[in-house]
């Protein structure tokens, strides 16, 4: 496994190479600019669940994954905490060039190139920043509400590629170092191909243990997209009331955290590094913060490798947000 993961690193992201004291970063590739390389673990910064109760706790956990050695943050305009996620920023006295955003366009707000446009002013706006690092797609579904005609159709793909075009002119300008999608399908990714612009630089989708499309994975790696997995942990705040599971739970996870003397989080995120994949997990409490900061020290085996692959949801809903495979 050790091979498979030095050939992906090797083909999707070249060399590896630290970012803070621990966290190695990955060079993007498409369309991203010369140089820029996204820290393999970033603070997701989702809006549900149990995560926000009010600003200061979504400002506090920005500040304390900066304080601990992350440089990653994962936000979006729809999660309405932008602001306390700038705060944190701030408040860290972290050098903003330091430092790596993400945010998102959609999905409840209008797409198309015009909404998008003026999407990305508030997403500066909010953050209380010039560019960002990465800018995505939130979500390939319709966009209610456009004033954009490419996004009233019946199939999103027209809407998709106005919104693509948007992205490309604020990578162009200057406005985001790298540009992508989110929960996009092959089928996604095919409409952005097909129009022989720019690449996207990342895909970010839902993966781990009970829900990993290896297929789309590979795809991703063929064309240099760097693959990037949201709920790594299996958002445990949400999933045993939607799904009846809970993943940090696994029998057969606990028992090879035991034999490296590491925490279950940490198995589950080294085994999506193995995989050569980068995860957002998300947490406010600053034990899960170095968890999620230190899984650098200890190796899976093959055989381990598989069989945390081979892990069955113990009831039959995998996927915890809503499958974008049914989106057209
Ligand atoms: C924010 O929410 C947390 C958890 O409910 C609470 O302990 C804290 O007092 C709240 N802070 C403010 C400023 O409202
Ligand atoms: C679209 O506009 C309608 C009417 O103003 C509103 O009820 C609905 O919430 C809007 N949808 C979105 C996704 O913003
Ligand atoms: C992927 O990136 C590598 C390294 O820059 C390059 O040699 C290769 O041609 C790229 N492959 C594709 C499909 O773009
Ligand atoms: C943080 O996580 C640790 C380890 O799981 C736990 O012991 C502690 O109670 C948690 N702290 C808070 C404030 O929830």
């Amino acid at each position: 496994m050790l091979l498979l993961f030095g050939f992906v690193v090797a083909v999707v992201a070249g060399a590896i190479i630290p970012s803070s004291a621990s966290v190695p970063s990955v060079p993007l590739y498409n369309a991203a600019r010369h140089g820029v390389m996204m820290p393999v673990t970033g603070l997701g910064t989702g809006s549900y669940g149990s995560y926000y109760h009010n600003e200061t706790e979504v400002e506090d956990a920005v500040y304390h994954w900066l304080k601990a050695g992350g440089r990653r943050i994962d936000a979006s305009l729809s999660y309405n905490d932008q602001v306390p996620v700038g705060r944190g920023i701030k408040r860290s006295g972290i050098p903003r060039e330091e430092i790596f955003i993400t945010s998102k366009v959609g999905p409840t707000l209008p797409l198309g190139y015009k909404d998008t446009m003026s999407q990305f002013e508030q997403i500066l706006q909010t953050l209380d920043t010039t560019y960002v690092d990465l800018l995505l797609i939130h979500w390939p579904g319709p966009s209610e509400n456009s004033t954009d005609p490419a996004c009233a159709g019946v199939t999103p793909k027209l809407c998709r590629q106005s919104t693509w075009k948007a992205l490309e002119a604020i990578y162009t300008s200057g406005g985001a170092r790298a540009i992508g999608v989110s929960n996009f399908e092959v089928r996604h990714l095919d409409d952005i191909t097909s129009m022989h612009g720019l690449l996207p630089a990342v895909n970010q989708v839902e993966y781990h243990p009970f829900w990993h499309e290896e297929k789309l994975v590979e795809h991703c790696h063929r064309l240099n997209i760097t693959f990037n997995g949201y709920s790594p942990l299996g958002t445990p705040d949400v999933s045993p009331s939607r799904c009846g599971w809970n993943l940090l739970a696994d029998e057969t996870l606990n028992t090879i955290a035991k034999k490296h003397d590491v925490d279950v989080s940490q198995v589950i995120l080294r085994w999506e590094h193995q995989k050569g994949i980068l995860v957002n997990p998300r947490t406010k409490n600053t034990t899960h913060m170095h968890y999620n900061l230190n899984f650098f020290h200890f190796s899976l085996s093959d055989s381990e490798m598989d069989a945390i692959a081979a892990l069955k949801a113990p009831t039959n809903r995998p996927k915890i947000t809503p499958d974008p495979a049914k989106i057209p």
